[in-house]
């Protein structure tokens, strides 16, 4: 028993939606308590989760508002493409959004959804399937891939583009919370030296596979020190290819980058 551990009142919530005891999870360590219930609220929607993958945070549903708002505004047909999706929290409620958007000029030719894990991306595929039964009658393609990055991504172009890849530099990691860094997948956490790395890689490979339709947006979620001031002094190319505009989280930490061609 953690006798150090206090639960907070969303914890407990938790705990009583699942019918479960409060001792049931703090015989458990630090474990957070969605790995207990198996369950996590993302926007609207129940994701069914397990330890191959990231618990979703709340700062990454304003991800999805700034990938909304762009959708809405193009006049292009969506040709979508998310990189390390997880437990699809991210594709899934931008599906959600986009069945129920009533704009008609709003149209969809794909959704290309992919993480190097296959563990993590079964469980993104079991959440479309159990939250979204009509998915194999879409009227546009749906499909799941496992990728490093854009390897196995087929050679097309896509307007949006969306990454919330591991972003925590290495040396970092270790002075975590214990219910982060000793329960969440370290595949999910490690963005190498400067936690910049694997964002700076797919960078690449888009500009080299040219990836990116001429009005298409790159959405990433990224470290607090991953600004412009570091990208510009770390990695030149990526200012000289892009025109990128950074965007801070509900708690005013610097979260955001949104690209787009140059
Ligand atoms: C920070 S988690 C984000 C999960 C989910 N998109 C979310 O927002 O909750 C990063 C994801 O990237 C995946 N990943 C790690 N390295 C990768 C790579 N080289 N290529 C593709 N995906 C990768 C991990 O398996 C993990 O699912």
């Amino acid at each position: 028993m953690n006798k150090s551990r206090k639960l907070s009142i969303y914890e407990r919530n938790q705990l009583l939606k699942y019918s479960l005891k409060e001792t049931d999870l703090l015989t458990k360590g630090d474990l957070p308590v969605e790995y207990l219930t198996g369950f996590v609220e993302f926007r609207n929607l129940e994701l069914k989760i397990n330890q191959n993958v990231l618990i979703p945070r709340v700062e990454t549903e304003e991800l999805l508002d700034l990938m909304i708002e762009f959708a809405k505004s193009s006049s292009e047909e969506i040709s979508y493409l998310e990189l390390g999706t997880g437990s699809g929290a991210i594709s899934l409620a931008f599906l959600d959004f986009l069945l129920k958007e009533k704009n008609k000029a709003l149209r969809v030719k794909q959704i290309l959804i992919s993480d190097l894990s296959t563990k993590a991306l079964s469980v993104a595929q079991d959440n479309l399937i159990r939250l979204f039964p009509q998915s194999k009658n879409f009227s546009f393609k749906c499909d799941f891939l496992v990728s490093d990055l854009l390897k196995n991504v087929p050679k097309q172009k896509f307007n949006l583009v969306v990454a919330n890849l591991p972003y925590i530099p290495t040396k970092t990691i270790a002075s975590l919370e214990a219910s982060v860094k000793d329960y969440e997948p370290t595949l999910a956490l490690d963005g190498g030296e400067d936690g910049f790395t694997l964002i700076a890689q797919l960078l690449e490979q888009i500009i080299l596979g040219d990836f990116l339709s001429l009005n298409g947006k790159i959405f990433l979620e990224v470290h607090e020190t991953h600004t412009l001031d570091f990208i510009a002094k770390n990695y030149p190319k990526i200012m000289y290819n892009f025109l990128v505009e950074e965007l801070p989280d509900q708690f005013d930490r610097h979260r955001f980058l949104i690209l787009q061609k140059r």
